[in-house]
């Protein structure tokens, strides 16, 4: 069972098993779906579990639910009020991702709106081994989906059809994970990640219209880089070449959090270690979202009651 044994259905906690739609809901025929990934973090000294940037999560899903034409957009408080109840059915006390989602129910044609259900598990999962190693990735040859066809800043179900395509290729192509070049051949992203380029000791990282998804790790990284590490961030149209250019480079996202990118195309990103400033970056990160330094409290809701 990849999921924990309890999930939120429609509003109610039932056992992982019960969790079930329709084989011909409009999210399985058309991919009507919008759905989150976050992570929750356990401080074992102050015995709490963080949930990290709860209310970008769920501002995200509900803009998401709003490009689908949702005939219900659900209140941000109640699904907030869902997830923690997962989390606490679970007893989740250790780090763990959350997948919350959004879909379209009915059984009927391309244009139904409804009615739309909501469906929360978790599942407790350390932190991926590349963190320390890095990633080893491919420039895939499937090009990244376009704003004007299916956009990428939208997370539907549907729209991983492609990352899926680039990240499987570049798999079983024998690398670690992959990067995609939008329709204008800059870089876009990872299958599941944006990207950020360390050259000359100020980081690049491809603009909100280079067909990515709007992370909102991107904007901690983004944000504390300034205001922490007093480091000049561009966000600016990133050209493929670049990448082989970089001192170092690292993708960040919820689920893979900030991991180093060690090689591109079976080149060395640099010195084929990860760099300096990525390893700044990231170890600020993780010391951010479990709560060890106090900036941004806004940034991690509580889910336990405090000791
Ligand atoms: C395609 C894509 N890009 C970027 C990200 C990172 O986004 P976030 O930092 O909001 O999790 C994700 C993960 O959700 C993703 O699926």
């Amino acid at each position: 069972m990849p999921t924990c044994e309890f999930m939120c259905h429609n509003g109610d906690i039932v056992a992982y098993r019960d969790a079930r739609i329709h084989a011909f809901s409009a999210v399985v025929k058309y991919g009507l779906g919008v759905f989150e990934g976050l992570r929750a973090y356990w401080n074992a000294q102050q015995q709490q579990l963080y949930v990290f940037r709860l209310a970008e999560h769920l501002e995200r899903l509900r803009f998401g639910m709003k490009v689908l034409r949702c005939d219900r957009i659900f209140e941000a408080a109640f699904l907030e009020d869902c997830l923690m109840r997962t989390l606490q059915a679970n007893a989740i006390r250790e780090n763990a991702h959350i997948r919350m989602i959004a879909y379209i129910d009915g059984d009927d044609e391309l244009t139904v709106t409804g009615p739309v259900g909501l469906s929360i598990g978790v599942v407790k999962r350390p932190s991926a081994g590349t963190l320390h190693s890095g990633v080893r990735v491919a420039v895939s040859s499937w090009q990244r989906i376009a704003d004007n066809a299916m956009p990428p800043r939208v997370k539907c179900t549907a729209n991983y059809v492609n990352n899926r395509a680039a990240e499987i290729t570049a798999r079983l192509d024998g690398h670690d994970g992959v990067l995609m070049l939008g329709s204008d051949g800059k870089l876009s992203e990872a299958a599941g990640a944006c990207v950020f380029l360390v050259r000359r000791g100020e980081l690049v990282t491809p603009d909100a219209s280079s067909d990515i998804l709007e992370s909102i790790t991107r904007d901690t990284v983004i944000q504390t880089a300034r205001a922490v590490h007093g480091l000049v961030v561009h966000e600016r149209r990133v050209d493929r070449s670049e990448l082989l250019a970089a001192d170092e480079a690292f993708w960040c996202g919820s689920g893979q959090e900030v991991v180093p990118i060690v090689a591109v195309d079976r080149i060395a990103v640099g010195n084929g270690q990860p760099g300096p400033i990525t390893r700044r970056i990231q170890e600020h990160y993780f010391r951010l979202v479990r709560g060890e330094i106090e900036d941004h409290p806004e940034w991690r809701t509580p889910v336990w009651p405090a000791a």
